[in-house]
């Protein structure tokens, strides 16, 4: 089964083609996402809401990211599609050096990522540097970055007046410059988003981010309507009129390549 890489998400976007990503946390989901043409699974840490309960990412251990990673390769790789590009989301201290984040990269490459995702505006772009230059690839998360979304004000739209949006835009830059080799943009202004994929080298993947990015990603149990309570304007029930999973993961990714998600309803115009 043909093996999707970053070089075939930098084809994709040079062709203009939009693709789609869901975040997997076990073998039996990611295996369904190849299968349904879901380009990229992200191992997020949204794990420690949707998964272990707890109220934030931050009591999630690099223990946690290796173990899912690993059920999630093993997944993939037993799908009968293409195998989607997984990407890890490293944990909430796991990269406040760039030695520390070298060392906790390397742990979930092994365990089956392709790519390790990190958190954070131009700061990082050293440490971006430093995993490049070792050929562990990067995907650098900005805009709201859940793991210190205290900092930011909680979960709120990021960028929406002039000096915010430049300096979302600047960091874009700067962390492209640095060679991350994906970017991920999360709750931002439609124009922001539009913004960041217009000077980025690489392909750009949104949440909230509008409908200008490469890519759009969604949570799992967003998408399949099993999150309580409040949601996300982002979110849409793509269970709604269908009586699968495996049909729900195939409609995103049919509604991410035609353009018909996100629609104006799930953005912040
Ligand atoms: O952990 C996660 O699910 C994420 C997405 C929200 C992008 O980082
Ligand atoms: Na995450």
């Amino acid at each position: 089964m043909p093996q999707i890489s970053l070089a075939t998400l930098d084809r994709l976007k040079a062709k203009g083609k939009r693709f789609a990503m869901l975040t997997a946390y076990d073998a039996g989901f990611a295996g369904l996402m190849g299968e349904a043409g879901v380009a990229s699974v992200l191992v997020g840490d949204s794990l420690g809401m949707v998964v272990q309960g707890a109220g934030s990412t931050a009591a999630v251990t690099m223990e946690d990211m290796v173990y899912h990673t690993g059920c999630v390769a093993r997944g993939v790789a037993a799908g009968e599609g293409d195998v989607p590009l997984i990407v890890a989301d490293m944990p909430l201290g796991s990269y406040y050096t760039p030695e520390d984040a070298a060392r906790n990269a390397a742990r979930l490459l092994g365990a089956g990522a392709n790519v390790v995702k990190l958190e954070g505006g131009a700061w990082l772009a050293d440490t971006v540097r430093f995993l490049t230059e070792r050929g562990l690839p990067v995907c650098a998360h900005l805009g709201l970055t859940p793991q210190t979304a205290d900092m930011l004000g909680g979960y709120k739209v990021q960028g929406r007046d002039a000096a915010a949006a430049k300096r979302i835009v600047d960091d874009s830059l700067a962390l492209d410059a640095a060679g991350a080799r994906l970017l991920l943009l999360e709750c931002v202004p439609d124009a922001v988003g539009a913004a960041v994929r217009e000077g980025a080298r690489v392909p750009v993947i949104g949440i909230g981010a509008g409908p200008g990015t490469d890519g759009q990603v969604l949570v799992l149990h967003d998408m399949l309507n099993v999150t309580r309570g409040r949601k996300a304007r982002f979110v849409k029930n793509y269970m709604a009129g269908r009586d699968s999973v495996a049909a729900a993961f195939r409609a995103f990714a049919e509604e991410v390549e035609s353009g018909a998600y996100p629609a104006p309803e799930h953005c912040y115009g």
